[in-house]
Order: structure tokens, then sequence, then C-alpha cells
């Protein structure tokens, strides 16, 4: 029994021809000895019929079909009964009425029901340990399909733009000043090992050493870090690199793919250039450098009005350098005591030693610390906060960073309280882009004892702040530049470091790394430069984030089809497992653990 017919495909005019169909048993119904069965394939459902007189025995075997079984079944396309047409079902008019069937595989009972709304009420292990059932539900098929179209359209785009898609290695070698690495042993090298690479980023910069120009790669990366909803150890990006370009040249090309792929996926018009900040005001005013700005609540400076407050707690930060941030979450005094502690231990969780608030109701300040405030500081609160009745104030006294980023968290967490009481709206088809720019090329990493790169150490620093990083690293801007949306970071880049003297200096004198390490690590980089090397920049963006927001989920888990649990294990190949010894020796490998068998 071959197909002739997809599901989705028979229409009245197919009416009186006979059709074979094959796919999977989505529903079965028996309504008064008719049996209904809805046959589902890749591209959709169609109705099958059959009346227990016309044939007594198939009407039977049909009936004792289990859900999922995959099946082959033909018979006559007829029309349906008037009143029983299904006018949502592109084969909503027409039924097949059964006269032959052959069952391929009969089916378990699956553990959940595979319809969107079932599916989503299990917990993700059993989802993902039977990842190839959940992948039949709708919205899964709909999200890999996503995710093929945006690959397609990306390629497309940079086809069309004349940059050419160059693999290169996943094995690569061991490379400080990245995330943490996942090691692969070498049989061949006792003792030695690969790196499973966590970007293309020097091979690419390579590739434009080597004159390549234009490349771009979808290529997998694998980071060693802790599991979140926006974070898999494997996943995969947009790899670009390009030679004689300058911020701007990658602005454009930039906006360029976000237009189509916006376009191919979602026939939504993008409007450009979008919009641009620096990481100085995006922390300032929304304290993070990943800005959500779909919605308003900004943070607002008041080191000035209590540089000199009787209230020591704020003074007293501002004599010593910090800063006082308030954010008025407007229309939030209504907040409960639960929420409330929710919000103060979110801050303690960023070092903050409490969590000051004014609460507006009934004409009054219902405050722990408004009691020390003078006429002159409330009146000056009530006009840069305007001050409402039903707002709460939230308040964080620090140093200024980490006081922009406690209440950066406390904006996004008021935001969240506020749309569940429908005060916010934040649509996930709201699409606010942003460019975050000039951030620190370095930062300074108090544990290590020494400055670090904010991004990696090949950005290039803003030519003007050259000067400085010897004598201020903190204040010289890098060339990097994120891409944001909707409070995501979608993708980072910069213009490079393309001077091997520079680049040597960046990794010996600032970032302090000993000369042997330099050598032993990036060595055959400095080399490379030495050979004519062409100024270059360029940008990587997470595509499994970028199809997560278009598919309308936060999880990214939603769009990589096997995905690694929140524990970093795969539940249905059962991975990762111990080895056996054998291997290990092979690989030169003793562990302190017993032996797997
Ligand atoms: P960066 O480290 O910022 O830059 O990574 C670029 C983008 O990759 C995505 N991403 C991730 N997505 C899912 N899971 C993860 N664990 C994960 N880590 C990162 C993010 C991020 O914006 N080589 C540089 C880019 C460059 O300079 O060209 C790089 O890798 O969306
Ligand atoms: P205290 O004087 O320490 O009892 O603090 C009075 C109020 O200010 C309490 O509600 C604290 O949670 C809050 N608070 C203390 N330190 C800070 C700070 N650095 N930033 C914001 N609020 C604070």
């Amino acid at each position: 029994m071959k197909r002739t017919h997809h599901c989705a495909q028979l229409t009245p005019t197919d009416i009186g021809a006979t059709a074979t169909l094959t796919g999977w048993v989505d529903t079965i119904r028996d309504q008064g000895g008719i049996i209904f069965v809805d046959l589902r394939d890749r591209k959709g459902i169609t109705q099958i019929k059959l009346e227990p007189h016309d044939n007594a025995n198939l009407a039977d075997q049909l009936k004792h079909l289990k859900l999922e079984s995959v099946i082959s079944i033909s018979g006559l396309v007829s029309q349906r009964p008037e009143g029983t047409e299904n006018p949502d079902l592109p084969t909503g008019q027409v039924e097949v009425v059964a006269s032959a069937l052959e069952i391929h595989n009969l089916s378990e009972t699956p553990p959940f029901p595979l319809d969107d709304e079932g599916g989503d009420k299990v917990n993700d292990d059993l989802r993902l340990t039977y990842r190839y059932l959940d992948l039949r539900r709708p919205r899964m098929r709909r999200n890999l399909r996503m995710r093929h179209t945006v690959s397609k359209s990306i390629r497309d785009y940079f086809d069309s733009e004349e940059f050419i898609e160059v693999e290169t290695p996943c094995l690569f070698k061991s490379t400080p000043e990245g995330a943490r690495e996942y090691l692969v042993p070498s049989r061949i090298h006792a003792g030695e090992f690969y790196a499973l690479s966590q970007s293309p980023q020097q091979y690419k910069q390579i590739l434009m050493v080597a004159g390549v120009e234009r490349y771009f790669q979808i290529a997998r990366c694998f980071r060693d870090e802790d599991l979140r909803a926006d974070r898999q150890m494997e996943f995969t990006q947009v790899d670009v690199e390009a030679s004689f370009v300058d911020r701007e040249d990658i602005y454009a090309l930039f906006e360029g793919m976000v237009k189509k792929v916006w376009q191919d996926a979602l026939g939504i018009e993008i409007s450009t250039p979008i919009p641009r900040m620096s990481f100085h005001e995006a922390m300032n005013r929304f304290g993070v450098d990943k800005p959500d700005m779909r919605f308003g609540l900004e943070l607002v400076d008041l080191s000035e009005t209590f540089a000199e407050s009787s209230f020591k707690v704020f003074s007293g930060t501002v004599k010593n350098g910090g800063a006082v941030k308030a954010l008025n979450a407007k229309g939030l005094a209504d907040i409960t005591q639960g929420e409330l502690k929710g919000l103060e231990d979110a801050a303690k969780s960023l070092g903050a030693k409490g969590l000051a608030f004014i609460k507006v109701e009934g004409g009054e300040w219902k405050s722990p610390i408004v009691k020390f405030f003078s006429d002159e500081e409330k009146a000056a609160l009530t006009d840069k906060l305007a001050i409402e009745e039903g707002d709460i104030i939230f308040f964080a006294a620090a140093e200024w960073e980490r006081a922009c980023a406690i209440l950066g968290r406390i904006r996004l967490d008021s935001a969240a309280l506020l749309q569940k009481r429908g005060k916010v709206e934040l649509r996930p088809d709201d699409w606010r882009f942003l460019w975050v720019i000039e951030f620190p090329l370095m930062t300074y990493d108090e544990e290590q004892g020494r400055y670090v790169a904010s991004h990696h150490p090949f950005t290039a620093p803003v030519p003007e702040d050259i000067e400085l990083l010897d004598s201020d690293p903190k204040a010289v801007r890098g060339q990097h530049y994120d891409l944001v949306l909707n409070g995501m970071e979608l993708g980072g880049g910069s213009i490079r470091i393309h001077q091997p003297e520079l680049q040597q200096k960046v990794f010996q004198d600032v970032l302090q790394i000993p000369e042997d390490v330099v050598e032993s690590r990036f060595g055959y980089m400095l080399k490379a430069f030495k050979y004519g090397a062409p100024p270059h920049g360029g940008i990587a963006f997470g595509l499994d984030r970028m199809v997560a927001l278009l598919c309308g989920t936060t999880s990214i888990r939603d769009v990589i089809a096997f995905p690694k649990t929140q524990k970093g294990q795969d539940l249905m190949a059962q991975s990762p497992t111990p080895v056996a010894e054998r291997q290990l020796k092979e690989l030169h490998i003793q562990t302190d653990l017993p032996p797997a068998d």
C-alpha cells in the first residue's frame, strides 16, 4: 500500500477517488458503532470513517488500534454528511471511507497526551525521556520547522552578501580566558587534551588572515556552564567575520539579517536602524547590559539628593563614592508580604544590604526609612520619581554598578508582578531590538586580582582610548557591541585587534597572562598576525535564542531537538554514562571511582 496523498491534501475535488494515506493514529472515536480515525502525518490530519455494516471486520480492527500506531489505509474519498464538516481543517470537507488497512507498528500507550495542552502539563523530564513523542506535538513540530526556516533564511542572506560558509573544527585546544571547557583526551598523545570549541573565534580570525574576507558558519559550540532556560552546554551560533569593516558595517549587515529573518519567519517588517545605547546608559537607566525595552520603570539616580542626608545609609554611601538609585514600581503598592520578601531576597543575592522602600497608600508614605527624610528630600523624591497614590519606590545604595544591578533585577521582578496584575503588558511579539555599545574593554576581577576581558581578549580598544591601556585600563572602551532583544542577549561581537604587538600587550601587560602561557596558547595567532593580517571584525548570534523568541518561548530547550536537562543529561539516550576500564586505559586516564564493569 503506497501513499498516494498526504493527510492535508484531500479536498472536495478528490471526491470519488481512491486514496492511500499513511501516518499515525491521532484519535479514535466510536460514535454509535461508526468508527472515526484521525490519521496524522507531517502535513496534517485526515478523517477516516467506517460503518460496521460496510466491513465489520475492518471496523473492529480500526476500533482496537492503539493511538500513535503507524498504519496505511486505503479508501474512497467522500463528502462528509452535511453538518459534520470541520471548517478548521483544510481536509474538513471530506473523509476517507476505509476499505483496506495495513498496520506497520502497533504503538504502546504513550505516557502523556501528545496535544499541546496535555503535553505542556507533564514535567520536562518525562517529555525529554520520550522526546520522540514530545516532538510529535504540534507546537514542537512547528518549532523545528521554524528553526529550519530561520537557518535557511540566514544562509540565503549571507550567501547573497557574498559570505562563504566555512566549517571549523570542534576539536580545538584548551585556551584560558573563556568559559569552562570540555576536555577530550588524546589517545595518541598520552596526557594531552583537545578542548571542544567554545566558539570558532580564533579560527575565524585566522580565516581573515587567510584572505577569506567574508566568512560565516552555523556553528556548534560547547561550554561547560551552569544550564538555564537560555543556556545549553551545546548550542548553535550564527558566527560571522569580515575584513576591512568597521562597527557601522557590522550593524548594517546584521540589521539586514534581522530584517530578512523576521520577514521570512513571521512576515514582520522590523524597522531599522536599530537604536543604540551605551553600556553606561543601559546600566544607569535599566540596571542591566541587556535591557528589556518593552516597558519603562526606569532607574533614577538620587545620589545628589541624598549626599547630605541625615539618613546615613544613603549619605554614607555617596560619601564613599557610591550611588543611591531608586525605582518607582508604579501601581505595585498592593504587593504582598511574600512578594516583597522575594524581592528582598533577590536584592540580597546580588549583594544588597537591604531593600528600602516607600509604599504610597491612602495618601500616606508607609516606609521604614521615611522618618529620616527632610521635607526637601521628600519633595525631590516626589518630583524625580513622579510619585502617586498606589506606587511603591525601591532604593539601593551601593557602589554604582552594584546599585544599578540590584535595581535592574528589582525592575524585572516588579514588571513580572505588575504583569500578573494586568498593569503592565509584556507581549512576546513586541520586538524591541537594541544595540548595546561602548562596553569597557576590561573589568577588574576581585577574585583573581587582575583585569579580565569583558568580552574576550581579541576585542580592539576604541582608538582614542589606546593610550589609557597602561595608565587607566578600566577607562578603556572596547569596540564591542551586543544585540539585545526583549531582555535577551541575542548576539555579541567586536572589531578585533589585528596588530601582533597590541595583541601581545593586551595579553601580557593588561591581562597579565604569563609570557609562556601566551606563547603556548596564543602563539600561533600572534605568529599569523605577522603575515599580513587585515583589519577585521565580526559577531556571533545565539541561533537557539533567536529561534526561541521567534517561536514565542523563553526556553531554548523548546527549539533544540535533543536538548540536555538542567543537570546536563540526555534522559532519552541516557548520557553521560560510565565507560569501561579498557577505554579509560586506552586514553591514559585513571579515575578514583570504582570501575563500571
Ligand atoms: P559570546 O560568548 O557572546 O560571543 O556568544 C555569542 C552568542 O552565543 C549565544 N550563547 C549561548 N546560547 C546558548 N547557550 C549558551 N551556553 C550560550 N552561550 C552563548 C548568545 C551569545 O550572545 N566568539 C564570540 C563572538 C564574536 O566576538 O564574534 C562569542 O562567542 O546568544
Ligand atoms: P537600617 O538602618 O540598616 O535598619 O536600614 C533601614 C532600611 O534601609 C531597611 O529597610 C533596609 O532594608 C534598608 N537598607 C539598608 N541598607 C540599604 C542599602 N544599602 N540600600 C538600600 N536599602 C538599604
